[in-house]
């Protein structure tokens, strides 16, 4: 099995951490995002990418995200500076059943900005605004070798409801994929915990 969790870094109590919703790039920002998520792909972990596309691909990629009205882009800074990001994605327009669910996809923080919370915070974010946008249930797959994003989602209370044996292929190995979701609002007649 192929892991993917780094050990922690120290974290210094000038550290400040931050997470937003992004609508629109500085250059600084664009730049920085695109160094972070250049630095996870080659990492191994978790973003679509199994190679970099470089950066000018990258680039067009986040300008693409930020216009698309289905996606929500949200990004974690510390002490200012961009180092991961996760996209909320509202279920389409003409599915009417499934209109209560949002997805989390390609959440991630360059390892070099790992072990401050920062997962934490913006998942719980991206909770907060799902929420408020009348979501009622939040949902996400990993691959079974992120093992340190299991165990945050475990301990954010996901469920894991179903795995696909033959959810990804990386550099020619099949990897097994989990997927979980967590109810954001108790379900009608029902109390909160
Ligand atoms: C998963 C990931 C986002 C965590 O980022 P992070 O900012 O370092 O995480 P946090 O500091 O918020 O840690 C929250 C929890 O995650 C888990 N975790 C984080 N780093 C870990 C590690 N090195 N080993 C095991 N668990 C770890 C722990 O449960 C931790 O809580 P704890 O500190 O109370 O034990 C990051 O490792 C990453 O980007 N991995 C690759 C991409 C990926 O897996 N994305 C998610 C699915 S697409």
């Amino acid at each position: 099995m192929i892991l993917d969790a780094p050990p922690k870094p120290e974290q210094s109590s000038e550290d400040v951490v931050l997470v937003e919703r992004i609508e629109r790039f500085t250059p600084d920002d664009l730049d920085a995002l695109c160094e972070a998520t250049d630095a996870a792909i080659l990492d191994g972990g978790g973003f679509g990418w199994v190679q970099s596309p470089g950066r000018r691909a990258l680039e067009a990629y986040y300008r693409g995200v930020v216009l698309v009205p289905e996606r929500v882009l949200f990004v974690a800074r510390l002490n200012g500076h961009i180092v991961g990001s996760a996209h909320l994605v509202r279920p389409p327009r003409n599915n009417e059943a499934q209109a209560f669910a949002a997805h989390m996809m390609h959440a991630f923080i360059a390892p070099y900005a790992r072990g401050h919370r920062l997962a934490t915070a913006l998942t719980l974010k991206v909770e907060e605004f799902a929420r408020e946008s009348g979501y009622q249930v939040l949902n996400l797959d990993v691959r079974e070798t992120q093992t340190a994003a299991i165990r945050l989602y475990d301990a954010l209370g996901y469920e894991r409801w179903g795995e696909n044996p033959e959810y990804a292929l990386v550099r020619g190995q099949v990897i097994k994929g989990y997927y979980y979701t967590k109810r954001l609002r108790p379900r009608r007649g029902q109390t909160q915990d």
